[in-house]
């Protein structure tokens, strides 16, 4: 089969597409052709040998996919070949073909093509899990959203709106903001702005009648998660997601204090390999969501696997609106 190969840590342009056997399927273990791999940030860190998880070398990148079951283990009840499927993996997905422990598959509902599953697994589950689990948020609640227009931010946008929350997108530029009141948030506010510390407080406020937020999804880091955590109200909570900034910023504990907030982290794979029913159960409230309308996944570009370094360039230098598949 033809799968992407990261034979050293490094440049992901050093990767590159070979022919290498396809793997059969162990114990507990399903095997499923890949008809779509979902691109995502992370993918980079991995590949340069920056992400909390090394594989061993070599190995395929690729964290999630959907397409269609080829073989299950003898011990797997529930899959059968023939079956469409999405699944999350550590890593593994650019390739023809991929094998997954069976408790990290899930069903696709017919109406879901298979760029549209893999586009609302890892960023969806990962906002899912932000907006639940970690922040409890409910119906009536106002939610800002840092990085709204990237891959966890445009996903936490819409659950959020699907919720029934209140949503303010943060983003920079027009363009982005357009794709983000489409998504369906209720007010937009420019992350760009100078000083944004104040600026940010400001234009929340303005939007929420001085009340400000609830809760804050945080993909961002940096500058605008310091402007954010001003911004909640009494009792709020910030969840921590990742640094696109590049910029891990600090707490002052006494500001917390201060207002009875919360700050809480959010590692989504955790949840992926200690808890996967719970994920099952979001990714198919998730794929419900889809086949009502109540979300749909921006999908901008789907490519052959040969074009994955153009795929992850484009992510890393903020070029890819919404999200990219790769068609191995
Ligand atoms: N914790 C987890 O389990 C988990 C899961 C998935 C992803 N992540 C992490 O979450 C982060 C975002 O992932 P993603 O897939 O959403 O990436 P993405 O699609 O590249 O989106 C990143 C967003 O951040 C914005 N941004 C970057 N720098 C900014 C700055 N200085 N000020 C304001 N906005 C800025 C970008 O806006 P512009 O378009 O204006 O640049 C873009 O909207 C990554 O660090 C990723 O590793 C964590």
């Amino acid at each position: 089969m033809r799968a992407v190969v990261v034979e050293t840590y490094g440049p992901l342009e050093e990767a590159a597409v070979r022919d290498i056997p396809a793997p059969r399927p162990r114990e507990g273990e399903v095997a499923i052709a890949v008809k779509a791999a979902g691109v995502n940030f992370p993918d980079i860190l991995v590949m340069e040998g920056n992400y909390q998880v090394k594989p061993e070398l070599p190995f395929t990148p690729g964290k999630e996919a959907a397409g269609v079951v080829t073989a299950v283990a003898p011990d797997v009840a529930g899959f059968h070949p023939g079956d469409r499927v999405a699944a999350q993996v550590e890593y593994g997905a650019y390739a023809q073909h991929m094998v997954v422990p069976a408790c990290n598959v899930y069903a696709l509902p017919d109406a879901l093509g298979f760029d549209e599953a893999a586009a609302l697994g890892l960023s969806y589950l990962t906002a899912h899990f932000a907006l639940r689990e970690r922040a409890r948020i409910g119906a009536g609640e106002k939610m800002l959203v840092l990085g709204a227009s990237g891959g966890v931010g445009l996903a936490a946008v819409q659950l959020g709106s699907a919720f029934g929350v209140t949503v303010i997108g943060g983003t920079r530029g027009e363009g982005p903001a357009r794709i983000v009141v489409e998504a369906g948030a209720d007010h937009v506010v420019e992350l760009g702005k100078e000083n944004l510390r104040d600026a940010l407080c400001e234009d929340v406020r303005r939007v929420t009648d001085g009340y400000g937020v609830d809760v804050v999804i945080d993909p961002v880091g940096g500058e605008p998660f310091a402007a954010a955590l001003r911004c909640l109200a009494w009792c709020g909570r910030l969840v921590t997601v990742g640094f696109a900034s590049g910029t891990i910023p600090e707490v002052r504990a006494n500001y917390l204090l201060v207002k009875n907030i919360t700050v809480l982290g959010l590692q989504w794979s955790d949840y992926r390999d200690r808890r996967p029913d719970e994920v099952r159960t979001a990714q198919a409230e998730i794929f419900d969501f889809a086949v009502s309308g109540k979300l749909r996944p921006h999908i901008s570009a789907a490519l052959p696997l040969d074009k994955f370094a153009d795929a992850l360039s484009l992510l890393r230098a903020g070029e890819a609106e919404g999200k990219l598949v790769l068609h191995p």
